[in-house]
């Protein structure tokens, strides 16, 4: 296990958040301290997120949820990672299941994406995480396992993130055991990694005893983060 200690509790906000909602969720913010804590909104909301942040709570880390393989260039309705460094974002998701269910993602270009990000200056929160239909065939080690050469030589910059494709935006979350044994697994093949989230219907209702798990930095959360209230006792809970 690693020796990192530091605490993350990040919230994805997908496409869910609209102007106004964001701006509520700004105005009705406090600073959590003790854990490192960010927000994931779409790109259109990054400036604005990023301007009103910095007024209540400059800590507050910001990132992008995915960026483009490529630096620059006639990419039409791509985002690069120099264009979202540029806006003072910080970090980015990669990998998330529900891009690679979209778009036919590869190791490839997984591995672009990090090596953009990087150059970019940005702190990737790669994700990964069995479907449904892997851990029932028990093939759930080795699908992570496949999953994490795509991190290798990068480890030591990033954060993970272990979501369970089933257990995310299905109220079914993992066990706590299920959850200690796949993040043992994952510090086992990469233990330089910064931190290691679980996400997957983390609610304020479960994640005081899912913060307890060894393992656990903290957490990747995506409906429960969309109301400040909600996702602020969430990062409490970690503490
Ligand atoms: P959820 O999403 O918390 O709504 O399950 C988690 C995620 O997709 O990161």
């Amino acid at each position: 296990m690693s020796s990192s200690s530091s605490k993350f509790v990040y919230g994805n906000w997908k496409m869910s958040q609209s102007l106004s909602s964001l701006t509520e969720f700004v105005k009705s913010w406090k600073a959590v301290s003790g854990l490192e804590v960010g927000l994931f909104p779409s790109y259109p909301h990054l400036s604005k997120l990023l301007v009103e942040m910095q007024k209540i709570d400059p800590q507050l880390k910001i990132g992008a949820q995915d960026c483009s393989t490529e630096a620059e260039g006639a990419f039409t309705g791509e985002v690069s990672a120099n264009q979202i460094r540029e806006l003072g974002a910080t970090h980015i998701l990669i990998g998330h299941s529900e891009r690679r269910q979209r778009v036919p993602e590869t190791p490839v270009s997984l591995k672009s994406k990090l090596q953009s990000a990087l150059s970019a200056q940005l702190i990737p929160v790669f994700c990964i995480g069995e479907n449904e239909k892997e851990r029932a065939e028990g093939e759930t080690y080795r699908i992570l396992e496949n999953q994490l050469k795509v991190i290798e030589g990068f480890e030591a910059q990033l954060i993970l993130a272990y979501e369970p494709v089933w257990a995310i935006g299905t109220g079914k979350v993992a066990q706590p055991k299920d959850v200690e044994e796949a993040h043992a697994f994952i510090w086992k093949k990469a233990p330089k990694i910064r931190g290691l989230l679980y996400g997957g219907s983390v609610k304020p209702d479960n994640s005081k005893d899912l913060a307890r798990v060894a393992g656990v930095s903290g957490f990747l959360v995506g409906g429960a983060s969309l109301k400040s209230d909600v996702f602020r006792k969430i990062a409490e809970s970690v503490l």
